[in-house]
């Protein structure tokens, strides 16, 4: 089979943003765009020479399309060996930890995440790097750049290569391994998580939902959840991933995931009920009558998951992107350990993790993971939910009560404006920047600024600065908005109001956040001016 190469054109659009580089399904298609992009990667990033690279995605329209291309370019640009799993499925945190365990060179993860899938979908195409972590903002910089410029591919015509059947093919010099997409995952998650006591929680009748929302974690959470730990089938829901997501939004949030809310109100709640995302690094938990926050649900996994055997020896740190809510801040200086907090996007932990500086990390929207891999990792954060429930004997419900009664609670909320025009969303975030300097000690409602900026983060490990990480009002320990654009949409731009509120006696303010949160929704609206600037009057999306 000949190496070919193919004259290529540039697209000037390569640009990747929070999590790697997102367009509709038609601009993949479109010809040599997709092979534009890998091209770059290999010509960017050496180190895949001679080294093996992870392919893999969440089984999204166009994936096995994309993947055989992969594999053929791969051939065709000195890659040794290409580890892909069996129909083209890796969860993004099952690759991540691939790429450590076979200390690859690296790894292609086909995923739009959460985004609908299908003919009119969003597509999209995640590089990792040795190590297991998201490229880094500088290597996706150089990335951007080279794809300017793109004149050629290289590519091994007529390859086919059977990716169904576990075994090993050759494509020119190159191996391609086809594996069975969950065994190594499920091999980590028994080293973390102490089966047996799960297994026994579900033996003694405590029951629990999960929604793979026929995305990637069907395969995942049937292994683990139904044949490692006993639950019944119909624990795990909607399990096969079907490439248009079955016509659905795998989002787990409270209205993406509303049946599962739906459920946990009703009398057929489970104890637990859990969900994942599209590419499997999302979760949301919910118990009996109650939704747990992600930033809640950070802080609550950062005060028990020493007594969880991966983490027996305790947590080195704990890491929040800088809009999620505060709550893990209080629970690591209980612990005495460092809190670190980052601009939004995975990406930005991989550094603290790989120094040993941060055990556990987490993101508002949906994002929790460990140290044990370089991705969010959406059935990890269930597992930790069940042992914890195992190890403490308590219900989630009563779990959340005791941590509020001791550390307080945040109330939070997110309101999505989506599809605003660039120039909408950028006045927005420009007419606050501008008021920023001056609002420290201005009084809102009973809140009063103590700090108003444009948030920068200097890593502690390598030095880099990222700049323009979202604007910040602080109000103290006592309140925060925040708001930023989305570094992920593909139609329009996308702002993101964040808002929190502390109060330290649990229950103060009652169980649901929104009338908690609804004289600060006013203080921000006096703050950002977004429906006299968008002519928006609510948002699209509240989470
Ligand atoms: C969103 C989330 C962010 C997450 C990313 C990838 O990015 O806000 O926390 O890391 O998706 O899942 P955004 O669209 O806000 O840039
Ligand atoms: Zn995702």
């Amino acid at each position: 089979m000949p190496i070919r190469e193919v004259s290529t054109r540039a697209y000037a659009d390569q640009k990747s943003g929070t999590a790697g580089l997102r367009k509709k399904v038609a601009v993949f298609q479109q010809p040599h765009y997709l092979e534009n992009f890998l091209q770059t990667i290999f010509d960017v990033d050496t180190s895949l020479r001679g080294k093996t690279l992870i392919v893999g995605g969440d089984g999204r329209y166009f994936n096995r399309e994309a993947i055989h291309t992969a594999i053929a370019m791969a051939a065709a640009n000195g890659v040794a060996r290409v580890v892909v799993g069996q129909g083209g499925l890796l969860s993004t945190p099952a690759a991540s930890h691939l790429i450590r365990l076979r200390n690859a060179g690296g790894g292609f993860l086909f995923t739009a995440s959460h985004n609908p899938a299908g003919p009119d979908g969003d597509f999209g195409i995640k590089y990792n790097v040795a190590g297991g972590g998201q490229a880094a903002e500088g290597l996706t910089a150089r990335l951007y750049e080279h794809s300017k410029t793109i004149a050629r591919y290289r590519i091994v015509e007529g390859a086919n290569i059977d990716l169904d059947r576990r075994c090993t093919q050759r494509l020119e010099e190159m191996e391609v391994e086809v594996i069975d997409c969950v065994e190594d995952y499920a091999a980590l998650m028994q080293t973390l998580f102490d089966f047996d006591r799960m297994r026994d929680w579900i033996r003694k009748g405590h029951s629990l939902r999960f929604d793979a929302m026929h995305a990637v974690t069907g395969p995942y959470a049937q292994r683990i959840l139904v044949e490692l730990l006993g639950a019944p089938a119909a624990a795990v829901q909607n399990a096969c991933p079907l490439e248009d997501f079955g016509g659905g939004h795998p989002d787990p949030n409270l209205i993406y995931a509303r049946h599962l809310v739906d459920l946990v109100h009703s009398p057929a709640s489970p104890d637990l009920a859990a969900a994942s995302d599209g590419d499997g690094d999302r979760n949301m938990i919910l118990g009996r009558g109650i939704f747990i926050s992600p930033g809640d649900s950070l802080a609550m996994l950062a005060a028990h998951l020493q007594k969880l055997p991966g983490y027996a020896s305790g947590l080195k740190g704990v890491a929040r992107s800088m809009p999620t809510c505060r709550a893990v801040d209080r629970v690591a200086q209980a612990l005495g350990i460092e809190c670190h907090e980052t601009p939004t996007g995975w990406k930005f932990f991989a550094n603290l993790l790989d120094a040993g500086r941060a055990t556990l990390c987490g993101e508002e929207s949906f994002g929790t993971s460990s140290s044990h891999t370089r991705e969010k990792d959406g059935l990890w954060a269930v597992l930790a939910w069940i042992n914890v429930l195992a190890a403490t004997g308590l219900s989630v419900g009563d779990l959340a009560q005791q941590h509020w009664r001791r550390f307080g609670r945040h109330y939070f909320v997110r309101h999505d404006y989506e599809s605003l025009s660039a120039a909408a969303a950028g006045g927005v975030m420009q007419a606050l920047a501008a008021a920023a300097p001056g609002l420290a000690g201005r009084r809102y409602d009973r809140w009063t600024v103590s700090a108003a900026d444009d948030f920068e983060y200097r890593d502690p490990i390598d030095g880099s600065i990222a700049v323009n990480q979202g604007l910040r009002v602080v109000f103290g320990d006592a309140a925060r908005v925040v708001l930023r654009i989305s570094g992920t949409g593909t139609e329009g731009a996308t702002l993101r109001l964040y808002l929190e509120r502390y109060e330290s006696a649990a229950d103060a303010l009652g169980w649901e956040p929104t009338a908690a949160l609804a004289p600060l929704a006013a203080v921000a609206e006096q703050l950002a001016r977004i429906a006299e600037l968008t002519g928006r009057k609510a948002p699209s999306v509240i989470t």
